[in-house]
């Protein structure tokens, strides 16, 4: 079993990838930590602690995490994209938490959870990457405890929130520069320009909303996702951005890598955020490199995701 903590913002698509992760055998979610972005983290917190309720797991312990960015506030949310709450204005049809939070908070449950580990620990950051820039600033003894962090973050090709930034990294661009160029931590960077390969259409989210209990809720959660792409693609669909990176966590290898260096863009130009990839670097010993997920099998893919969520409890 893979020891895992997702680390998230949710969020639509953090919904599913926190069922995808709950309802699989080869994972051991020792905790879900909460940070702002999406929306801010009073909804984020309250929104993990209903999804893991839903999935049957409310015994995965959730910790608060960092509510703004390490340097610069960022005002930006992304209700127009997830609904004022996160979650499509629909988190009320989720069940009630029967737990709350820890009450630590989000980097002193990672750092004791690493501390602690007798085996290599995914960590899944699937929002801004503050909560684990301060945990490796902080705590900088659990980094040989980290057995790859598998981020869903950066564009390579552009954002998707500015020209030249993606949500998660233009959220908290210095915490985002700190993890991915300031840090030795075996690293799997899923971009936008991946997910977006892997959205899904009309006829895959009806076969969700004929699933199980959990599928069915998940699909209550999605008509605000749904209707921003139907506006700004023009076509009925979503894109499960967080979920396509806790596949590669759930099946390591279903995302095809190339390692490469990254830089993150932290000035206050039209840039800002923005993920650069140096490819004249990306056989260099000398510098830091991160997998960079640049393809997959898509049918595959989606077929896995969506097996796991229809047959969740
Ligand atoms: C990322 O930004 C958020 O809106 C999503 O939850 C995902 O983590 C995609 O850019
Ligand atoms: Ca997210």
């Amino acid at each position: 079993m893979t020891p895992l903590i997702i680390d998230t913002d949710p969020g639509v698509d953090d919904a599913f990838a926190i069922a995808l992760a709950a309802a699989s055998p080869e994972i051991d979610l020792l905790a879900v930590t909460t940070v702002f972005g999406n929306v801010g983290l009073a909804h984020t917190t309250a929104n993990a602690l209903r999804l893991l309720e839903l999935c049957g797991r409310s015994e995965v312990p959730v910790a608060r995490g960092a509510d703004r960015p390490l340097v610069h506030p960022c005002p930006h949310r992304a209700a127009d994209v997830h609904g004022m709450d996160g979650l499509s204005g629909q988190s009320g049809t989720l069940p009630e938490p029967t737990r709350g939070v820890v009450p630590r908070g989000a980097v002193d449950l990672m750092a004791a959870l690493l501390n602690a580990a007798t085996e290599p620990v995914t960590i899944a950051p699937i929002g801004p990457l503050t909560n684990i820039a301060l945990l490796l600033a902080t705590h900088p003894e659990v980094k040989p405890k980290i057995g790859r962090l598998v981020i869903m973050g950066g564009g390579l090709a552009g954002g998707n929130t500015t020209a030249a930034a993606e949500f998660n990294v233009w959220s908290d661009p210095e915490a985002a520069h700190r993890v991915l160029s300031g840090e030795d931590v075996p690293t799997v960077l899923v971009p936008v320009d991946l997910t977006h390969r892997c959205a899904v259409d009309a006829a895959w989210l009806d076969a969700l909303a004929g699933g199980g209990p959990v599928a069915k809720g998940l699909s209550l959660l999605t008509e605000t996702y749904r209707q921003h792409y139907r506006q700004h693609q023009g076509r009925d669909g979503l894109v499960l951005h967080d979920a396509i990176a806790l596949a590669e966590v759930i099946r390591p290898g279903i995302l095809r890598t190339a390692a490469c260096p990254v830089a993150v863009e932290c000035s206050f130009g039209p840039s800002r955020g923005a993920t650069v990839a140096d490819r004249r670097l990306a056989a260099d010993p000398r510098v830091q490199t991160v997998q960079i997920a640049v393809d997959t099998d898509v049918d595959d893919l989606l077929a896995f995701v969506l097996g796991r969520i229809t047959q969740g409890r």
